[in-house]
């Protein structure tokens, strides 16, 4: 190992939006959930975190740069997923520029790591959940840890709980596993990105400032407080799972968009009946979800489906490209992005093209 040299990996991770959510959790240093949740994974050219981990016998400490800004290591989580990963390293030999790491090398070798989010940080949009995924990915190509991606998405769950659903394309699943240790707490993949194809995914960021009360603290106050979030846990979920599974399998549009929808109006009512009660949402999230529903009630079946996550940014679901074009139209018309207004900007969120991150 002796030598200048560096090593460097870039990954790309797209970012994850859930149509059932996840919510609380039983065990907050292992990031262990109450519910399983169901995310359909982005399309990486419009929302993805790129990381870049670089190793060399010259750095002195692990040090981070988050979207060009140094940023502390010191959180549990960032040590969380380096200790894993750490302790799955395996030699690494490069002929081509005579670099040879042993296994145990990896224990004192430190690395630096830079990520660059192409959408706003903490502004609802999941941020952590493509930034984990990508830097456990880029983590273990680096130390050659030879972890499946469902292993791998047991250490992303650690940094960020629905980092573990951004490493597979497609509709993915987080099992909240039984385990106490979180062994069984993993993301797999429902179907691949090809399955259901027609669906077209809308952002429409609201606001792209950072959220008021993070995810975490946010989760915490309501698994303290909210007896809405046990009835949730519980009864609600585990059938609208199966239910959702169903639907995606059989590309039922119509039992999806219901499904999608009320989940995430069940989150925000659980957010209310935390105390103090939590509004992720605003008026223009509100109006967006009113048109929305104004607009299926008027069809035979339903067109789009919403999700809104910790933010007033709303995730639009079109059954196809043909509704979508019609979607954007009325968007556009409704909520014109401009300065005066509450609307920022639109983003296409089509369905991720990747298998897998990386
Ligand atoms: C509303 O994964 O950001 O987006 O595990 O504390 O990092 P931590 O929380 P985080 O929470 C995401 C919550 C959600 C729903 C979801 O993605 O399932």
């Amino acid at each position: 190992m002796a030598g200048d040299w560096i090593r460097t990996v870039t990954a790309q991770t797209p970012t994850n939006i859930a149509v059932i959510k996840y919510w609380g959790k039983r065990d907050e240093n292992l990031i262990l959930p109450v519910n399983d949740s169901i995310s359909v994974t982005l399309d990486p050219a419009h929302l993805c975190t790129t990381t870049t981990v670089a190793v060399s016998p010259g750095f002195d400490q692990d040090r981070m740069w988050l979207n060009g800004k140094e940023i502390s290591l010191s959180g549990g989580r960032y040590q969380n997923c380096l200790r894993e990963i750490r302790a799955r390293a395996a030699e690494v030999e490069d002929k081509e520029r005579g670099i040879k790491i042993a296994k145990d090398d990896w224990q004192k070798l430190h690395v630096h790591i830079a990520s660059y989010n192409n959408f706003p940080t903490a502004a609802g949009l999941a941020s952590s959940a493509a930034g984990f995924a990508c830097l456990v990915f880029a983590l273990a190509k680096l130390m050659n840890a030879k972890e499946d991606h469902s292993q791998l998405s047991a250490i992303a769950r650690q940094g960020s709980g629905s980092a573990c659903r951004s490493l597979y394309g497609g509709f993915v699943k987080w099992i909240m596993g039984k385990e106490e240790n979180g062994s069984d707490s993993l993301a797999v993949q429902l179907v691949d990105e090809k399955h259901w194809d027609d669906l077209v995914i809308i952002i429409a960021v609201v606001s792209s400032r950072q959220k008021e009360t993070s995810s975490t603290t946010g989760m915490r106050d309501t698994v303290e407080t909210s007896l809405l979030l046990q009835h949730r846990a519980k009864e609600v979920v585990p059938k609208r799972v199966v239910k959702m599974e169903d639907a995606i399998q059989k590309h039922d549009f119509a039992s999806f968009a219901q499904l999608t929808c009320a989940d995430s109006n069940q989150f925000h009512a659980v957010c209310l009946d935390t105390c103090p009660p939590i509004f992720y949402m605003n008026d223009t999230s509100h109006r967006i979800i009113s048109c929305v529903e104004k607009w299926n009630r008027s069809e035979e079946t339903p067109q789009v489906a919403y999700t809104f996550d910790a933010g007033p940014n709303a995730v639009l679901i079109a059954r196809n490209r043909k509704t979508a074009a019609l979607l954007l139209q009325r968007l556009l018309y409704f909520f014109p992005p401009s300065s005066d207004t509450d609307m920022s900007s639109y983003v296409l969120g089509d369905k991720s093209i990747l298998k897998d991150a990386g």
